[in-house]
């Protein structure tokens, strides 16, 4: 036994390894497996987007940008913001350039959490949450959403305030939402911040599907909220930019003036390569995610038909790449005994809906991010494990 490996910071030992790489595990070794767990876009970069990278090595772009990113990447996105979704933020103070959306999420978690700490999170939730909550010695508090289709009410956030009151530091929303692809509209993000707006929460809007929107346009919590949001999003999923790791936090000045301290000490910078390819990204890819969008669309259709048809339930997948599914009656209800009988029996890999905390159970997640060709497959598959 090593002498040190008692010795970490204790809430590290409450990280537990994700249940998503502990299914990948189990079912690796299966030949000929066809795998719907991958939650990033199929699509290349753009190949404009790559020639702006190339030559911003040929250029020598090489050193350290300044903490907050290239002037240039800041313009470019709050245009792109503004542009997009009406909300607006000041290049100078209010945009700070990250290292995707995970380390917008740790810097954002880790400047304004204290031990003893709440943060509320509409469940089922993304997995990236919860880890970083304990890792600052803070407590997640799951709302259960399956009631109401996967949808955050207003009422709900009243009653765990009144539940859990002043512990209650921040709230996290995901719109559209991974695992569930359920997306906000204009009313929902008007009266969920009516109701935040009564209290002194920082509310961290994930936003980074906000370009796959398949019902209609994206409602940004910045346009209702703007004081208390902490607003994310990044080019992983708009642009299939996933490898170069860019990602934005947008706020009011005073907020980024703190999280900016905790970026600089755990980042420096973002990678200036990628930075330079994100001016691209943003200003001639600004239409980049709709060739995307339509084909994801299209395949959403023919997974949310055949699943239906197959009895699994699905509730309003608007947005991102996902569909969170009801496992049919008569089946397996246990999630992870279900994916794991489908992997080995009919070598299908979806995700177990308990990967995404207790309110998934009996769930499961399909990434629709795979070609047309693997989706007929896939379905098929699905389909003989069904109906053996
Ligand atoms: C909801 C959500 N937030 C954040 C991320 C991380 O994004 P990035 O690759 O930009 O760090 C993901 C990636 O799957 C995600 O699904």
């Amino acid at each position: 036994m090593n002498k040190l490996q008692n010795r970490f910071n204790k809430n590290v030992y409450e990280i537990a390894v994700s249940l998503i790489r502990q299914f990948d595990e189990k079912v690796s070794g299966i030949p000929n497996m066809l795998k719907l767990t991958l939650g990033e876009p199929d699509f290349n970069t753009p190949e404009h987007v790559k020639e702006a990278g190339r030559q911003a090595i040929k250029e020598n772009f090489s050193h350290y940008t300044g903490m907050s990113g290239l002037m240039d990447v800041r313009e470019a996105a709050s245009r792109f913001l503004s542009e997009k979704y009406t909300v607006n933020y000041d290049p100078s103070t209010e945009v700070l350039v990250t290292v995707g959306a995970t380390e917008a999420l740790s810097a954002s978690l880790l400047a304004i959490l204290e031990p003893g700490d709440k943060v509320l999170l509409p469940a089922p939730t993304y997995p990236g949450y919860e880890p970083l909550i304990l890792l600052a010695g803070a407590e997640p508090v799951y709302i259960d959403t399956r009631e109401s289709d996967f949808v955050l009410t207003p009422e709900q956030i009243d009653q765990a305030m009144a539940a859990h009151g002043d512990k209650v530091k921040a709230i996290i929303i995901t719109s559209p939402s991974n695992p569930t692809g359920v997306a906000y509209n204009e009313a929902e993000v008007a009266a969920l911040s009516k109701t935040l707006a009564k209290y002194s929460v920082f509310v961290i809007s994930d936003e980074i599907y906000s370009e796959l929107n398949y019902e209609g346009q994206h409602v940004s919590f910045g346009k209702y909220l703007r004081e208390q949001t902490i607003l994310i999003n990044g080019l992983s999923k708009s642009h299939a930019m996933t490898g170069w790791r860019i990602g934005f936090i947008f706020a009011p000045a005073e907020l980024v003036a703190q999280i900016i301290k905790v970026h600089q000490y755990l980042v420096t910078a973002a990678a200036t390569v990628s930075q330079k390819a994100a001016v691209r990204a943003l200003v001639q890819g600004i239409s980049d995610a709709e060739v995307m969008k339509e084909e994801y669309r299209e395949r959403r259709d023919f997974v949310y038909q055949a699943m239906t048809k197959l009895d699994f339930k699905v509730a309003r997948p608007s947005g991102a790449f996902y569909i969170f599914a009801k496992i049919p009656a008569g089946q397996e209800q246990d999630s992870m005994a279900f994916c794991i009988d489908l992997a080995e029996k009919n070598q299908l890999a979806l995700i177990p809906g308990i990967a995404f905390g207790p309110e998934g159970e009996g769930y499961v997640r399909i990434s629709y991010a795979a070609s047309m060709e693997t989706l007929v497959d896939a379905m098929t598959r699905l389909s003989a494990y069904i109906n053996d």
